[in-house]
């Protein structure tokens, strides 16, 4: 099969999944939501960001990262010459939980099968959790974003998990800008050199 064959048949099931995940009743948080937040980019980037759950904004449009959390996200993007288009981005949990909170470990569980579909699709190189969330999910509930953010950990996949901090948090606590800021280069250097 040709690489556009690949794509077009990975197209299809990628729309399948965003159709199943808008039509999902799996856990509660349908029941809050105005728009579940399936995923958006490349059928075959080479990095994936996944977050943590869409929040107001994210809900209202039915895509990830569009809020303000988003726009920083979009400044780090470009920092380092990549455009949205460029990557996939989803979260760990479709659904707008209620007032924000974190997602429900049995929301996590429910959902998962639709992030596990993305990746096995998508293949991507690199993995990149922002939060803790994201963090636990990949690399288990031991650990923190905050000790292991900017390190590349290598699965049995042949895939890397590069964890970052959530651009959310920089929005609250200024110096992490520079921390997520160091952590984007560093990224872009991985990718580089694969
Ligand atoms: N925060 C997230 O974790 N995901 C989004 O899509 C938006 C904000
Ligand atoms: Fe379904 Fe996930 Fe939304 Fe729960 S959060 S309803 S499992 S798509």
């Amino acid at each position: 099969m040709s690489d556009s064959t690949v794509n077009s048949a990975a197209a299809e099931l990628i729309a399948r999944i965003d159709r199943e995940v808008r039509e999902c009743i799996k856990c509660d948080l349908h029941k809050g939501r105005k728009n579940a937040v399936p995923g958006d980019g490349r059928i075959n980037a080479s990095i994936m960001l996944v977050g943590e759950a869409p929040g107001q904004e994210e809900d209202v449009q039915g895509r990830p990262f569009v809020g303000a959390a988003g726009k920083l996200l979009n400044q780090l993007l470009k920092s380092i010459g990549l455009r949205r288009e460029d990557i996939y981005i989803t979260n760990i949990v479709k659904c707008r939980p209620p007032a924000n909170r974190p997602p429900r470990v049995e929301e996590v569980s429910a959902c998962s099968h639709y992030l596990d579909r993305q990746i096995n699709l998508i293949k991507p190189k690199m993995i990149c959790p922002m939060g803790n969330v994201a963090l636990k999910t990949f690399l288990g509930k031991d650990t923190s974003i905050s000790k292991v953010h900017g390190q590349p950990v290598s699965t049995r996949e042949s895939r890397v998990i590069f964890p970052l901090y959530h651009p959310a948090a920089a929005l609250y606590t200024a110096r992490l800008r520079s921390v997520l800021e160091d952590d984007f280069g560093k990224l872009i250097k991985l990718a580089a050199s694969d």
